[in-house]
């Protein structure tokens, strides 16, 4: 999820509770293809957080083709699409869940993911094939190094995550199309682009899905609104879904994985943690973007507003120290 999984939030996340699978947040192809070195550090995972799947979005299948040999080379388990984001920084562009709307597109995107990661494991092509400059190669080994990866990783699945439709479910066609396209799996969040979060997610809806999977090789994930591992094996019970994705209820929640609910000091424990590695593993970034994450911890607190008003003045790791000795005195 973007700003929130990040690195430290998947080390994090793996200590407390392991999910099955885990996601970056999504990432540009088109940044990643043409030297945006920033953004490699939204692709930074560590081999404990395995399977771990890269996720993509845009706009042209080119950058796509060479991204998919990009997380190849960094050896991800997995390559995932997004075609579900509603953000109007996204879909004004023509990425995100305004793929559905262009379904030509939206095909040529996962042919041209699809042969970036054949042609990488039939040895067609090698990331010094791809035109990107001196720095952006250098990340790439940086990545590399951290993530401890020497030479090529398992063939990575190809996936994608996507809504119902635009204004209103067309999930039979579009899911049928998608489902064409030999995916290993599909994620389908049970909400239109234009309800973006707005009402519940319709899981009837997705269960459509999971009967037009039936005789397919692609697996079915369904995705919306639910609160915990044990919500979850049970709507993979009721809507014969493969996995379920957990998303907002995990934000500041690493224990929804375990159906527990953390004590404040438990809480405190994390954000700390969670401050600690993100000192350590992007040293040269400032503090402030964390207390973002320290609110989603702090949600469902005793004095939960109090504690906000003072989480949005932390600076440093030791204010938040400080911030713990005297809420849980
Ligand atoms: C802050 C935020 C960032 C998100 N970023 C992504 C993303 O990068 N990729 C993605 O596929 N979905 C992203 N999503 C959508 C969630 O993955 C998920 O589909 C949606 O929140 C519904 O599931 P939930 O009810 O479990 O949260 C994001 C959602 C939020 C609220």
């Amino acid at each position: 999820m973007d700003g929130i999984t990040d690195e430290p939030f998947r080390l994090i996340q793996t200590q407390i509770a392991k999910p099955d699978l885990m996601f970056t947040e999504f990432v540009s192809a088109e940044g990643i293809s043409h030297g945006g070195i920033k953004l490699y550090d939204t692709l930074l995972f560590s081999s404990q957080e395995r399977p771990i799947i890269g996720q993509l979005f845009g706009k042209n299948p080119d950058s796509f083709y060479k991204s998919a040999v990009i997380l190849c080379e960094l050896g991800f388990d997995g390559v995932d699409i997004n075609m579900g984001c509603p953000a109007k920084t996204v879909t004004q562009n023509g990425s995100g869940a305004a793929l559905i709307a262009l379904p030509d597109l939206a095909v040529e995107i996962i042919k041209a993911t699809k042969k970036g990661i054949n042609d990488y494991f039939e040895n067609k092509v090698k990331i010094t094939d791809l035109d990107l400059n001196k720095k952006t190669l250098e990340v790439i080994n940086r990545n590399k190094k951290y993530s401890n990866i020497t030479g090529k990783k398992n063939k990575p699945t190809i996936s994608v995550k996507t809504r119902l439709g635009v204004d209103k479910s067309i999930i039979e066609s579009w899911a049928s199309l998608l489902l064409d396209q030999g995916l290993d799996f599909l994620t389908i969040h049970g909400r239109t682009l234009k309800q973006a979060y707005a009402g519940t997610a319709d899981w009837s809806e997705i269960k459509k899905v999971v009967d037009l999977a039936k005789n397919t090789k692609t697996k079915i994930f369904g995705n919306g609104d639910i609160q915990s591992r044990l919500e979850a094996l049970e709507f993979c019970q009721k809507y014969g879904v493969d996995g379920v994705l957990i998303g907002r209820f995990a934000c500041g929640n690493p224990w929804c994985f375990k159906n527990y609910t953390a004590t404040p000091k438990e809480r405190f424990s994390a954000m700390l943690l969670h401050a600690q590695l993100f000192k350590e593993i992007f040293p040269h970034r400032r503090f402030d973007p964390l207390r973002k994450n320290f609110l989603l911890y702090a949600s469902g607190l005793p004095n939960a507003k109090q504690l906000r008003s003072k989480i949005v003045h932390l600076n440093s790791i030791e204010d938040l120290l400080q911030l713990e000795a005297d809420f849980l005195t």
